[in-house]
């Protein structure tokens, strides 16, 4: 079958395609689907780096989301059938084929494409777990760092949702897709988005932040957040590893700080996972969570997506097409 292959860990150009990939077998409690649409994340370009926690070593099939049709079902899979479109998260979802962990695997809803289907899991459903983790609330100030991404634009929507008053940072370019999608405000992500948001908020800071971009961007965001009552939540690092010291906590920033991975969320809180998932359910039907518009690219231009992606070029989804 058609792949991208990553060959070594030193980036996207590194990866190339080849068209003699074995179709992977489905082991128990697993799926084989024939891909439809790859989804494109951060994740990726982390995992092109070695930077990954818990990612495969090079050599390997990329990938780490699809939506497909489940062609064959491995033992002890209940509750799918062949025919079934899902999506879901495994690895190697930049193929034509893919194995995907049946538990995991979402239906694609009633009418939508895999293409539409795509940021399911990985952008709504984090930006909604990160949104219930972090206790939003009508009326509060929500700071959404990168908020013209994947996940950035479904949080923007469902805090604006919310009855929240959101302040989006993000590269300049990207602004009015920022705005369109609801925040009441949109940062450049260059200039200092700590005082920025003091200046927005009379000094209190934002209720609630949602921080992925890391490295300088981490500091900003603290600065950002209400002291004693406002929450932090972190599910990324875009822009490199950060820290904050006990001290910090103590005198400078006394914020609630909470970390966030939808894998261990999913591993550790099932029950938490399904509600997400019933929650996406009734926002679909509400029409508040629409059918998703990615940008679309043949596999073969996998290597350069995700280069622009590494480099803050991209608004919004990503996708490959096998
Ligand atoms: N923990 C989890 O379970 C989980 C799940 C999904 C995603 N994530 C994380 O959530 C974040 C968003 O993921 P995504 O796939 O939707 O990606 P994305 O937001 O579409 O792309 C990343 C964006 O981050 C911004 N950014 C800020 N500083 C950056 C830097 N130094 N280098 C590169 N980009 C920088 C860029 O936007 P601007 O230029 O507009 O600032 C860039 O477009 C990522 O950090 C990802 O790892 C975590």
């Amino acid at each position: 079958m058609r792949a991208l292959h990553q060959t070594e860990l030193t980036g996207p150009s590194r990866m190339c395609l080849v068209t003699d990939a074995p179709v992977p077998t489905a082991g128990p409690g697993e799926v084989l689907v024939r891909v439809t649409a790859a989804g494109v994340n951060f994740a990726d370009v982390m995992q092109t780096r070695g930077t990954y926690a818990g990612g495969p070593r090079a050599p390997y099939v990329a990938g780490f989301e699809a939506a497909g049709e489940v062609v064959a079902l491995g033992a002890r899979v209940s509750g799918l059938r062949r025919g079934d479109h899902v999506i879901g998260t495994g690895y190697g979802a930049f193929a034509e084929y893919m194995v995907l962990p049946a538990a995991g695997a979402a239906p694609v809803p009633a009418g939508w494409t895999g293409e539409q289907a795509l940021g399911l899991v990985l952008n709504w459903g984090t930006a909604l777990a990160a949104l219930r983790i972090g206790h939003i609330a009508a009326g509060e100030t929500v700071l959404v760092q990168a908020a013209a991404g994947g996940v950035g634009q479904a949080a923007v929507r469902l805090a604006t949702h919310h009855g929240a008053t959101v302040i989006g940072s993000a590269s300049p370019d990207k602004h009015d897709v920022v705005r369109a999608l609801g925040a009441t405000h949109a940062l450049d992500r260059n200039a200092d988005v700590g005082a920025e948001v003091l200046r927005l908020t009379a000094n209190r800071g934002a209720d609630l932040v949602l921080e992925s971009a890391g490295g300088d961007a981490f500091r900003a965001a603290l600065a950002a957040t209400r002291r004693i009552t406002g929450r932090m939540v972190v599910y990324g690092m875009a822009g490199g590893e950060a820290a904050i010291s006990n001290r910090e906590l103590d005198f400078t920033h006394p914020i609630h700080l909470i970390g966030l991975h939808m894998g261990t969320l999913a591993q550790e809180a099932p029950d938490l996972f399904t509600e997400l998932m019933a929650e996406l359910a009734t926002l679909i039907a509400a029409g508040v969570y629409p059918p998703g518009r990615p940008t679309v690219h043949e596999l073969a231009d996998g290597p350069e997506v995700l280069a622009a992606l590494e480099a803050g070029a991209t608004v919004g989804k990503l996708a490959l097409r096998p």
